[in-house]
């Protein structure tokens, strides 16, 4: 097994997803919010960050996507592997990612859910690479800023492997 090195902690990672959580609860407050988790990297964090949004008209949707195959740089094309179920006409959406890097994956999304009518879309996400930006997308919400290093854990994955780490790490080269 690699030796994987912690870049954030489970305590500090819960910590910042609870804060958004309550900002989240704000922002929607009077309002539905439909989650829009991607998978499947989002899932540790739609999970944890929906338990901390007070909200009784929160609904989760799931979408596929999938850009990166099996290198630890982008493939530069977006799959989408799973397409939404229902309508979103109308909704307040929250898209929740896992980590932006060059941003194409979301510059994607967002195009395809704008044809959707849907009446707000939101951003939210764990982890920013910002750095890394090719395209220029809005970020609503990030939880973490982080460095230009490849990240696992927390439904971040390599090849695969070690999305259920319970804390955000990565492999020193
Ligand atoms: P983007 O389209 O270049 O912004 O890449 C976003 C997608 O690539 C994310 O949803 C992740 O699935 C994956 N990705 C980007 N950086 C990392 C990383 O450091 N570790 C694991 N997956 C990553
Ligand atoms: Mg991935």
């Amino acid at each position: 097994m690699k030796e994987i090195k912690t870049l954030i902690d489970e305590e500090k990672l819960q910590e910042r997803i609870k804060q958004l959580g309550e900002q989240l609860t704000k922002v929607y407050e009077g309002e539905e919010v439909t989650v829009v988790c991607i998978l499947k990297g989002s899932i540790y964090f739609t999970v944890d960050l929906t338990k901390h949004i007070k909200n009784d008209k929160l609904q989760i949707e799931f979408i596929q996507l999938s850009s990166y195959g099996k290198e630890t740089i982008s493939s530069g094309k977006v799959d989408m592997r799973l397409d939404l179920r229902d309508s979103v006409e109308g909704k307040n959406l929250l898209i929740v990612e896992d980590i932006i890097d060059t941003g194409r994956t979301l510059k994607y999304l967002i195009e395809y859910l704008k044809t959707k009518n849907a009446k707000t879309i939101k951003l939210c996400t764990l982890l920013d690479k910002p750095e890394r930006r090719e395209y220029d997308i809005n970020v609503d919400f990030v939880g973490f800023n982080i460095p230009n290093k490849f990240v696992l854990g927390y439904g971040l994955d390599y090849e695969e492997n070690y999305r259920n780490l319970p804390y955000i790490g990565y492999i020193e080269d």
